[in-house]
């Protein structure tokens, strides 16, 4: 994980986290990650998640090999990154802490002090000598905290990125995935309400040479991978289609409405669909199905109605979308009701809001299990998809 003869890696890795944030599931751990760029003067790179302070510290300490660091940079404030702000100070007592003027406010309410003595506030543009590194310091504000900067280093060509570019897993897990899969579930779930701050960053970011992107959470990518890195992040903050398919996403209490949802998407492949992806909404990861929901240009949402209006599992998942700025994209849906249909008027209905979404005329209505139509109901809704 070195980065450079003179940057190296000082984060830790957490296999016994379950849920990240709360929330996101990280079945192979995850990396809270911290640099040292040693120079004629010292700067560590954030901070790690409150367990594992000791063992950050002693990581500090090994990298340094008996020299004291003259900075803390903190770039976010949220506590996996913050935690032991106080207990480096307490370890470094001549040690400044360079930050946005916001993170120190949010010090002050997270450690009851700003560290007044110690403060060195950056904004857009400023800049840190350390010796041959330079940092400078880009305002990041919304990806995902206000208070975020990222820190550009002149000399090796890195981006210290804060949360930008993450993904979940733990370092010492070689993902066969790749960095993609877990960095696209990271960013939908995380970031995806702000794209629009994060295509502010990659605008500053176009006009550096990056040879290396280095994140608080997962790999360190260079070259090519940190150039595919900046190219997807451009898809997903714009909320563009990263790849052609459709995305297709069910509940079913008994049974049926399941069986009508896959045979839309036999209907689907068989009329040269490249990619149908396909998801129990209530059995598969909920994050998973919101980042397949931005992956595809086309969305279809199969559901039953419930006290006379959306299935619980359903609702809660377009407020996932919908809260994310979900846009550009057609929908479809299918709808289940034993005796009054009411799903696809309470999904319609949540959708209203969202930019730039079409909603298919052809809709299929199912009352408890199939009838003599729905075959043709089906066809024609395929066929209207993908038109
Ligand atoms: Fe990795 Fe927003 O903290």
């Amino acid at each position: 994980m070195q980065i450079s003869d003179s940057i190296k890696y000082v984060g830790v890795d957490d296999h016994k986290i379950d849920l990240f944030e709360g929330q996101f599931h990280v079945p192979n751990g995850m990396a809270y990650n911290s640099y040292a760029i040693l120079d004629e003067k010292i700067a560590i790179m954030d901070s790690v998640d409150g367990s594992f302070g000791e063992q950050w510290l002693s990581n500090i300490k090994s990298a340094l090999d008996g020299k004291s660091p003259d900075y803390l940079v903190v770039q976010h404030m949220e506590m996996d990154h913050s935690a032991n702000i106080r207990r480096f100070t307490e370890t470094y007592p001549d040690a400044k802490i360079v930050s946005s003027k916001m993170a120190f406010v949010m010090m002050k309410s997270y450690f009851g002090s700003d560290f007044a003595e110690k403060q060195v506030i950056v904004a857009e543009g400023s800049k840190l000598e350390l010796g041959k590194h330079t940092l400078t310091f880009i305002a990041a504000p919304n990806v995902h905290w206000p208070e975020v900067i990222m820190t550009y280093d002149s000399f090796d060509k890195v981006l210290f990125s804060a949360d930008g570019f993450g993904k979940f897993g733990a370092n010492d897990y070689d993902d066969p995935e790749g960095w993609a899969c877990e960095a696209r579930r990271y960013y939908f779930g995380i970031v995806g309400k702000f794209g629009a701050n994060v295509q502010a960053v990659l605008k500053k970011a176009a006009n550096l040479e990056i040879k290396t992107i280095a994140s608080l959470h997962g790999p360190v990518l260079a070259e090519d991978d940190a150039k595919e890195a900046l190219r997807l992040y451009d898809i997903w903050s714009s909320y563009g289609v990263e790849s052609d398919g459709v995305c297709l996403l069910y509940t079913s209490v008994y049974g049926n409405t399941k069986r009508v949802a896959e045979r839309l998407a036999e209907i689907l492949k068989a009329k040269g669909c490249p990619k149908v992806a396909v998801s129990d909404l209530a059995r598969e990861d909920t994050y998973e199905c919101v980042e397949d929901s931005f992956r595809y240009g086309k969305l279809v949402l199969a559901t039953t109605t419930y006290n006379g209006g959306v299935f619980p599992t359903m609702r809660e998942f377009i407020e996932h979308l919908t809260e994310r700025n979900y846009q550009n994209r057609k929908i479809a849906f299918i709808e289940n009701g034993s005796w009054a249909p009411m799903a696809i008027k309470g999904m319609t209905a949540m959708f209203e809001q969202s930019k730039n979404i079409t909603i298919c005329e052809n809709k299929v209505t199912v009352k408890i299990a199939e009838s003599a139509d729905t075959e043709s109901q089906l066809e024609k809704l395929a066929e209207e998809i993908l038109k």
